[in-house]
């Protein structure tokens, strides 16, 4: 049996709920479905900034390096400033890791309440471009404090960075509806996006079966509010990604239960699994949090692993606890983070025992 290397960072804020929880559910399905995992646990985030000044050791990328994949949490606190804790952590993994594919999946799920009124399901996936655009290193603030103080950012696209994220796109559109829409803001104002248009095209000009719409982002996403369920697969640069992807979880019910696979599709580097959300300090420590987007994010791990059974059987399980209407305050249902936790545990053994029946 093959032992996939898992790289455990739970971070901070509710992330120190949510992996634990997501943990205890991959073990169990690991252990029925003759996986091997082994988890290693690193302590990295604001605390340990607080006491070694800095969010993760100098060393920290060669021994995350060493694993097949990486859980993470979330990374923010209110005592440590966002620049400091993100630039130490998250962004650089990202970055070194050549992770440029940020795969957000949004779907309805029963038991789930979406604000929608008018509901038809929802099954969308956003590719957001995940190493360069508006999250450039070029840039920075001068003056400070004066009245002239200045804050400057310039927002980078390379061809290649554009055109692998738009293969990766209009390939999985070409394998799903074969719709892709392209987020774009290039009606004359952002010097950058006609080029980002360009690049997209002629990649999926590559993709006969595949339609691209190119949408400018607001409409783009007031249509996200009032027709979710037309889109198929969204693919859009680094900071629009960012926003359609909490938009468009909100739209299915929460941003609590979103994933996300930041991809290294190449395989060069161990990729990281982590929910969209962040460390939602205003419910931390509370047992409030919903850890469907973490454990989701494990099954996308597990997928990624090679272990599409076990992928699936962990998807059932927390789909069935949400359809019985016993998910978490923010989907309207009751449960604290542990509870609902138990009871995917449950499903997990009950979807198990019932396959066991229908095969024997
Ligand atoms: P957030 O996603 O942490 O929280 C936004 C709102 O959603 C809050 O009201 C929160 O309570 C709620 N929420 C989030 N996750 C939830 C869950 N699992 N269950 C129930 N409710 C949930 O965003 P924020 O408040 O803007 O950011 C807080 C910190 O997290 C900041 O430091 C930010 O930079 C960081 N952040 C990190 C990541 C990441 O690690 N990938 C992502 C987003 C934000
Ligand atoms: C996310 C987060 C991050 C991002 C922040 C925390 C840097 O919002 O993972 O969606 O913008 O990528
Ligand atoms: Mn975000």
């Amino acid at each position: 049996m093959t032992t996939n290397k898992i790289a455990v960072i739970a971070g901070d804020g509710i992330g120190k709920e949510v992996v634990p929880a997501a943990i205890e559910c991959l073990e169990r399905i690991a252990q029925l479905h003759a996986i091997s995992l082994e988890f290693t646990h690193f302590d990295w985030g604001s605390d340990y900034y607080g006491e070694h000044g800095r969010m993760m050791p100098l060393d920290g990328l060669e021994q995350l390096a060493q694993h097949d994949a990486i859980f993470l949490g979330a990374v923010g606190s209110p005592e440590v400033p966002d620049a400091e804790s993100l630039w130490g952590l998250l962004i650089p993994i990202r970055r070194e890791f050549q992770q440029y594919i940020n795969l957000r999946p949004v779907k309805t799920l029963d038991g789930v309440k979406s604000p929608l009124a008018n509901k038809e399901p929802i099954d969308i996936l956003i590719v957001r471009e995940n190493n360069e655009g508006e999250y450039s290193e070029v840039g920075g603030r001068a003056y400070r404090g004066l009245p002239h103080e200045t804050a400057v950012q310039e927002t980078i696209f390379t061809r290649l960075g554009v055109s692998r994220a738009a293969h990766y796109a209009a390939s999985l559109a070409s394998s799903r509806k074969g719709h892709l829409t392209s987020a774009t803001k290039s009606n004359g104002i952002i010097h950058t996006m006609p080029f980002w248009d360009e690049v997209v095209e002629e990649t999926t000009r590559l993709y006969p079966d595949v339609t691209l719409t190119s949408e400018l982002v607001d409409a783009l996403a007031a249509h996200l509010v009032l027709k979710p369920w037309t889109f198929d697969v969204i693919v859009a640069s680094n900071l629009l990604g960012d926003i359609l992807s909490d938009l468009g979880s909100s739209v299915t019910g929460s941003i609590g239960v979103a994933p996300s696979a930041n991809l290294n599709p190449e395989g060069d580097f161990p990729s990281l699994f982590e929910p969209v959300h962040g460390s939602a300090p205003d419910i931390a420590g509370k047992g409030l949090a919903n850890p469907v987007g973490q454990i989701w994010s494990g099954a996308m791990m597990l997928q990624h692993l090679g272990h599409p059974a076990a992928a699936e059987h962990l998807e059932l399980a927390f789909e069935s606890v949400l359809r019985e209407g016993l998910g978490t305050r923010d989907v309207g249902g009751p449960s604290s983070t542990s509870e609902f936790t138990a009871a995917v545990l449950a499903a997990i053994d009950v979807l198990e025992a019932l396959g066991k029946a229908e095969s024997g």
